[in-house]
């Protein structure tokens, strides 16, 4: 487990500086001055994350195979896949509990009408001159302590040589251990007493169905995609050879209405989610949760993260849900957190029958550590269930039981994050003279990078274009390839080092006379001489690790 920091404001910015240079990121309707929370991938970006997305459907859905059983595994088991609508039935939210409780707590200013999410405010309480006020920090400021002492320095009229008259009477602390908020200067506030009451704000995005418009007809863009799973595992295990134990892959966007959306991608109000459910007899629950809380950690590890910044984390048990006897979050230390924190990449979640239930009786609670129909206050169930049956019989053992589910969630864009964070380097390579000086490189596993090679003809001239030409047709057919043939070669390496392409093939005068061309290794730097013929195998020989 590690416990060393990558916090690097200077990395960040320049990993978003790249981002928008060469096509990775963009902030969406940016001509438009962007809206927040919103993101769009640029041609290099989209390519990197389809390559995530990819990955994962491969490793998790396509290559299982379920004649083998897999070291850790209980029992073999089969893997199948779903692709289900973003809007559902608005009672699928209703049994899920997203409805009554898919909320997060907000602040309002009343000065500045910011809105700010009630966990999130931090501040310091700050003295001077008799007079006392809790200085916040806004959600979004890289430096929360440098931050408020700036705002305590205004507030308090403050010139840099009076400085010694300021005092600050508690450490970082958050809003949540105030009682009132009299006192509090909410962020970019010129007066104390702003803030509001917390006030809970569902996080679903709502939308009306049909041409009506009216509020019978309002139905939400789905927060995860998870329950389109669980409402089909009637239709999967009938319309397939599935037996218990067995998954279900799906990879597609979510909308969450997320108060202070921040952190480049990380915290988006429209993401992409990677889930899988995995039904099994209870019984043998603990021991599948286990099983895919070491192999969804292992994945990250396979994919280039480093173990020195990842880490597993089981959740405490006071932290768990009351149906769950486990969760365990996949967390990154991404370099936009400050030294010790780490971010959240995926949480892999025992959630024994709940869902299931919950879609077939009506809405649970939990009551006397059992779950039980929620009733609303005329003693009726709250929400009630579609009343099919989600049990699932075992032809083998003949015993009728409701699976319990393993929940490994991740999200696509906090996953390319990671991989871009952890990928964007700046070190040392030899330029067009033979000269040591620094490049940026991004060294994407190759399974990731966008482009797989590029070929690059030495000189404009003596037939190497054509022979370049000819060489990226055939190496296309086998994967992404880049054909460039402008500037110095050395600034060629350099722009193909920075979107992380793992090979460059060149065509030289020696190609010329015998055929052979010379691959550059990006990260080892190292070239060897390869026949033109052999190169496509050579390198996919290379990227299939
Ligand atoms: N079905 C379980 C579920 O949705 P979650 O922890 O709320 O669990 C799973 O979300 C994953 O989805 C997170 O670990 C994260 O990678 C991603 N995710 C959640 N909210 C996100 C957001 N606002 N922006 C980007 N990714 C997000």
């Amino acid at each position: 487990m590690s416990t060393e920091s990558n916090f690097n404001p200077d990395k960040m910015k320049n990993l978003v500086t790249l981002c928008k240079r060469r096509g990775i990121l963009f902030q969406s309707s940016e001509i438009y001055g962007g809206l927040n929370g919103f993101w769009d991938y640029g041609p290099l970006g989209v390519e990197i994350k389809r390559n995530v997305k990819e990955a994962w459907w491969h490793d998790m859905v396509q290559s299982h195979n379920e004649m083998v059983l897999m070291p850790g595994a209980p029992s073999k088991f089969e893997m199948v896949g779903l692709d289900c609508s973003i809007i559902m039935h608005p009672q699928v939210w209703k049994c899920s509990g997203h409805y009554d409780l898919f909320h997060d707590e907000m602040v309002d200013c009343t000065e500045t009408k910011g809105r700010y999410r009630y966990d999130q405010m931090l501040g310091r309480w700050a003295e001077c001159k008799g007079q006392k006020a809790f200085i916040t920090a806004d959600p979004k400021a890289e430096d929360a302590e440098q931050e408020i002492h700036r705002r305590a320095m205004k507030f308090f009229n403050l010139r840099a040589k009076d400085e010694g008259e300021l005092k600050f009477t508690s450490d970082l602390t958050s809003l949540t251990t105030l009682d009132d908020f009299s006192q509090v200067l909410a962020p970019e506030a010129k007066h104390v007493g702003t803030l509001t009451e917390p006030r809970e704000f569902n996080l679903m995005f709502k939308t009306i169905v049909g041409a009506l418009g009216t509020e019978e007809n309002a139905a939400f863009l789905r927060p995860e995609t998870a329950q389109g799973i669980f409402v089909n595992f009637r239709n999967v295990v009938d319309s397939t050879r599935v037996r218990v134990p067995f998954g279900v892959g799906q990879i597609g966007k979510s909308f969450r209405n997320e108060i202070t959306p921040r952190n480049f991608t990380f915290r988006s109000r429209e993401f992409e989610q990677m889930e899988i459910e995995f039904f099994c007899p209870p019984e043998e629950s603990r021991q599948w949760y286990e099983f895919w809380r070491n192999r969804r950690y292992e994945w990250y590890l396979k994919m280039g993260l480093s173990g020195d910044r990842l880490r597993l984390r089981d959740h405490e048990q006071a932290e768990l849900a009351h149906y769950s006897t486990g969760t365990a979050d996949i967390e990154y230390s991404y370099p936009f957190l400050q030294p010790g924190e780490f971010g959240e990449l995926e949480g892999i979640a025992h959630r024994g029958d709940f869902d299931l239930r919950s879609h077939m009786e009506g809405k649970l609670v939990a009551k006397d550590g059992q779950l039980t129909l929620e009733l609303d206050e005329n003693g009726k169930p709250k929400h009630r269930g579609s009343g099919k049956d989600m049990s699932y019989f075992d032809d083998l053992t003949k015993k009728r039981f409701i699976p319990h589910v393993i929940e490994p969630s991740a999200g696509a864009d906090r996953a390319t994050l990671a991989f871009l964070c952890e990928a964007f380097q700046e070190d040392q390579a030899p330029d067009e003279n033979g000269n040591m000086t620094s490049r940026t490189v991004l060294r994407l596993h190759p399974r990731l990078a966008p482009y797989k090679a590029a070929v690059l003809p030495l000189v404009r001239k003596d037939g190497m274009p054509e022979l370049g030409a000819e060489l990226y047709g055939e190496l296309k057919e086998h994967f992404p390839c880049f054909y460039d043939e402008k500037a110095a070669i050395g600034r060629r390496y350099r722009r193909q080092d920075e979107i992380g392409t793992p090979f460059c093939v060149t065509i030289d005068s020696q190609t010329l006379v015998d055929g052979t061309v010379t691959v550059r290794d990006r990260d080892t730097l190292e070239q060897s001489r390869v026949k033109k013929d052999e190169v496509a195998a050579f390198i996919e020989e290379k990227i299939k690790k």
